[in-house]
């Protein structure tokens, strides 16, 4: 069965992939199109609803981004937020222009309920407000339902039109009752049925699969991260041992993650290959401290081991990688058709012969991709890994690297991520970890004198990984963790916790 879907036309706002989430959070199917997208395709596409979303222009600049007016004569209901809510008002013969007061932030508003916006909700609450222009006078057949102090028009409708406006963003936690004013547009407007479920998509998909690979061989190089696991996990019950999973064991990933993989894929009926190469690695590294050549040393590595394991294989069909919908909106226009190079390892050869590239996560978003591992039986170990960098603990422990320094880490980091785990915390912060520093202090430890390495904990959220701020840890959890660590794991006597956030930081420390 065919799902409903929901079109978002893009116009560059910085909340764009959030809206697609919110709508895919009631169940109903999205998809992420460029403004520009030709309205024969939309029409192909068949939505029950259209979403505009915000942006950085102004609709009164010459050249704004814009759509053909038509769009709002095709009879499906379209909700614009912000820049296109105003594009909305403009294009239906409205008048925008600059706001005498300007709102950014939280902001209280009043709502109409006779809306389908706001049906059932208080009629009064915080919204998120971003914007200089506002609608100065509303298009014929519209009227405003939900006002601001300084904004007389905070949301419009034209129900016999099915067009509706909202000038804040419903799409961000800090505009109260947002989620449900979203469902009022996608239920009672569009006529949702949520019938986007990830058990009917891991049907759809393993179908899919199935029919495109027909009895080919495929490849997939597996890193034991979130994506490549589900994507494993997808794949074997798609295909069973027509799957060729190669596992490079490096050397350098947490404790005992290598066993875990292992364990986890050794029992699924797929042909699981694991290299244990960790010598490999390790002798390529010997001596080297700069963390970009310790960057470019593993990646190239990587890729040359893999291809030695393909080869043994011989010829595959197709290369499957782990790409999700992110990485497809990124790359533009939905069109994914190029080879993204690996999320966790940097660029996969060309040079194993292959027709073509499976993608079976490229339309899910990373909560999507949880739940549907989840779905297909792995175990939480791997569904809720945390992003974990390519290079691996060769980047956390600092200056050169060797076996002695990647124990004493990998110990640590054991410890810390345990006591993050007692506190049921484990799911709330993005990132955690421990560093292992080159530098080395003076502690006593008994009667003695110690000269040992000094460790940095780090624990982070973020959104987009672009931007990062620091958690602010229980003192306990830092407590428990550096007792336990000095008195457990040898050379270290010393504990930091790292309070900088990215920017000026990274989260990684080299
Ligand atoms: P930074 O340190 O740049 O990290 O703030 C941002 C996110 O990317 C991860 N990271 C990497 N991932 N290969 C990867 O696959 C890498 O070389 C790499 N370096 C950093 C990092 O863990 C964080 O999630």
């Amino acid at each position: 069965m065919k799902n409903q879907r929901v079109l978002i036309l893009d116009f560059g706002g910085q909340y764009n992939q959030l809206i697609a989430r919110r709508v895919r959070e009631w169940n109903v199917y999205c998809e992420v199109a460029p403004y520009t997208i030709p309205i024969a395709e939309i029409q192909k596409r068949d939505p029950i609803g259209i979403i505009f979303t915000g942006g950085p222009n102004s609709v009164t600049e010459k050249g704004a981004p814009s759509v053909d007016p038509a769009l709002l004569e095709l009879g499906i209901p379209v909700l614009g937020l912000c820049y296109g809510c105003q594009l909305m008002a403009k294009l239906c013969g409205g008048e925008v222009g600059s706001a005498p007061v300007k709102e950014f932030g939280k902001t209280l508003a009043q709502f109409d309920r006779s809306s389908p916006l706001f049906r059932d909700l208080p009629q009064e609450g915080a919204v998120w407000m971003s914007h200089n222009d506002y609608i100065r006078r509303l298009p014929e057949g519209f009227r405003s339902v939900a006002q601001t102090a300084d904004c007389p028009v905070a949301a419009m409708e034209n129900p016999e039109r099915r067009l509706f406006g909202m000038q804040y963003h419903p799409e961000v936690n800090h505009t109260e009752n947002g989620l449900q004013m979203l469902r009022g547009f996608l239920f009672d407007v569009c006529g949702a049925r949520g019938d986007w479920t990830m058990g009917s998509y891991a049907s759809q998909a393993i179908e899919e699969v199935r029919q495109k690979v027909g009895g080919g061989k495929v490849l997939l190089a597996l890193s034991g991260g979130v994506d490549s696991s589900v994507c494993a996990a997808l794949l074997s019950q798609a295909i069973g041992e027509q799957l060729t999973c190669i596992f490079v064991d490096t050397g350098l990933m947490r404790k005992d993650e290598g066993d875990e993989v292992e364990r986890a894929f050794k029992t699924m009926p797929i042909r699981f290959v694991r290299v244990s190469a960790a010598d490999h690695f390790l002798g390529k590294l010997g001596g080297v401290t700069d963390p970009e050549l310790k960057r470019r040393i593993i990646g190239e590595e990587f890729i040359r081991v893999f291809e030695q394991e393909a080869k043994k294989i011989g010829a595959v069909d197709y290369l499957a990688q782990g790409t999700i919908y992110p990485d497809v909106i990124e790359s533009g226009a939905g069109d994914a058709a190029t080879i993204k190079s690996h999320h966790n390892v940097g660029g996969l050869p060309d040079t194993i012969g292959f027709k073509a590239i499976i993608e079976p996560l490229r339309l899910l978003f990373k909560d999507e991709v949880r739940t549907l591992g989840t779905e297909l039986g792995l175990p939480d170990y791997l569904v809720w890994r945390q992003p974990f960098p390519g290079p691996g603990l060769a980047v956390r422990v600092l200056g050169e690297i060797t076996e002695e320094k990647l124990a004493i880490l990998r110990e640590a980091d054991a410890i810390f991520r345990e006591e993050v785990a007692k506190a049921g915390l484990e799911r709330s912060i993005g990132q955690y970890f421990a560093v292992l520093t080159d530098m080395r202090s003076v502690g006593v430890m008994g009667d003695g004198r110690t000269y040992d390495y000094t460790l940095a904990l780090r624990a982070v959220n973020t959104t987009d990984f672009m931007t990062a701020d620091w958690v602010r840890l229980p003192y306990e959890v830092l407590d428990r963790t550096s007792i336990r660590i000095v008195n457990e794991v040898g050379r270290i006597n010393r504990i930091v916790y790292d309070v900088t956030s990215k920017p000026p930081a990274t989260i990684e420390w080299e």
